[in-house]
């Protein structure tokens, strides 16, 4: 039956776990908190280590709590993590997403920084500033970095945050034994879309929308060990999916995979969402990596990389480039299904229509329709935020009272 003004608002007959309002997807305030309470507090990952192989090169990253980044090997090859800000005068220093730069000068008054975030130069320092400020009082801000969980460079702009180990605790478990070899990106893109990050990394949280892809519908859901695969949450939000085999030879045009990837079962299948917003998906023979980086409330930068093993012959490689691109790549099978449904999600929501609820309900034993996924997210969001998903504005609470 349809629903008239007042039924349509009606809080859903769920418990509150299994809801939520849909202003946590387009109020700026509640947006702004997110990057001080989740963004800036979280371990982030702002490339893949292969992407600055040598020493001097850096790779530029627009951190979602805000601070714009430069990420950069140094002499002893180390990579650290500084603000991409002179500490002159607040100018950015370096604009390209990615270069080699073993001296950073500022264009502005051609302050000069070393790639250790040392000033190395202040021009006529001395006339200026007599003995009273110099090279030593001017170093770049550093942001916490660390390597791990196949070579990507994971940030912390929060100095007193706990080890990236602590933060990921057990969650990468099921991924550990085929992460040991070094790896390299040889795909990477960007979408901008009109959406909120939440319901990007919601797409990679439940799989009830695989009746989106058709794709997956024949090489994955009609075929067994489907509806086995089940969810498990981790402390801070993370969780994982367990594996299966895709029967890639189901789909018309398709073939079964020919390069595997070390460990895993030929046409397996692994994806963990670690909070906010990132997402390892291990299918077959391609490591995919999304990277959710939201650009305001309803205005999202999404980062794809495929990595392929770092040892690949060019014909293996060229393999890993033809599988992750039918199915992940921007003119492949999946990807833009996925981006058409949270680009519809954010198109209904950023009128702020009367559309209040979202609903996270659905129980099948926290196997793969499940949306305990999501539930899981949604309790470490409400955790971080001291805000309730169902209930960002504490009125429920005050009618109850
Ligand atoms: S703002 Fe960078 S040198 Fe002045
Ligand atoms: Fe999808």
């Amino acid at each position: 039956m349809s629903r008239n003004a007042v039924e349509w608002k009606q809080t859903p007959s769920f418990p509150e776990s299994h809801y939520v309002d849909t202003r946590i997807y387009t109020e700026e305030d509640i947006f702004l908190d997110e990057q001080r309470k989740i963004f800036n507090k979280c371990w982030i990952i702002a490339c893949h280590e292969s992407e600055i192989p040598n020493a001097y090169d850096y790779r530029t990253f627009s951190h979602p709590g805000g601070p714009p980044l430069i990420v950069i090997r140094g002499e002893d090859m180390q990579v650290r993590t500084f603000y991409n800000i002179c500490p002159h005068r607040g100018n950015t220093l370096l604009y390209e997403p990615v270069g080699n730069a073993k001296r950073i000068t500022c264009i502005f008054h051609a302050w000069s920084f070393n790639a250790t975030g040392d000033c190395i130069d202040i021009s006529r320092g001395k006339e200026g500033y007599q003995d009273r400020f110099g090279c030593k009082d001017a170093g770049l801000r550093e942001v916490k970095t660390e390597l791990g969980f196949g070579g990507f460079v994971w940030v912390n702009v929060d100095d007193d945050s706990c080890t990236l180990k602590e933060y990921i605790g057990e969650a990468m478990g099921m991924l550990d034994e085929h992460l040991n070899e070094p790896l390299e990106v040889f795909h990477y893109h960007k979408a901008i879309v009109n959406t909120n990050y939440k319901l990007w990394h919601d797409t990679n949280s439940e799989f009830y929308h695989d009746y989106m892809h058709y794709f997956n519908r024949i090489t994955g859901m009609i075929q067994p060990g489907y509806f086995d695969r089940k969810y498990t949450g981790y402390p801070n939000g993370h969780a994982s999916v367990g594996s299966m085999a895709i029967k890639y030879d189901a789909y018309e045009g398709s073939k079964a995979r020919g390069v595997g990837w070390p460990g895993l079962a030929p046409g397996g299948w692994v994806l963990i969402d670690i909070f906010p917003g990132m997402t390892y998906n291990l299918r077959t023979s391609v490591l995919r990596m999304d990277t959710a980086i939201p650009l305001g409330p309803n205005k999202l930068l999404i980062e794809f990389r495929g990595l392929g093993l770092k040892r690949d012959t060019p014909e293996e490689r060229a393999e890993r480039i033809r599988d992750h691109n039918m199915i992940w790549g921007p003119f492949g099978r999946n990807l833009h299904e996925d981006l058409l449904g949270v680009h519809g999600q954010g198109l209904a929501m950023r009128e702020r229509t009367d559309s209040k609820w979202v609903i996270h309900g659905r129980e099948e034993n926290m196997t793969i329709h499940d949306e305990g996924g999501m539930r899981h997210f949604y309790a470490e969001w409400s955790r971080r935020m001291g805000r309730k998903a169902y209930d960002p504005y504490g009125e429920q609470a005050a009618v109850a009272k």
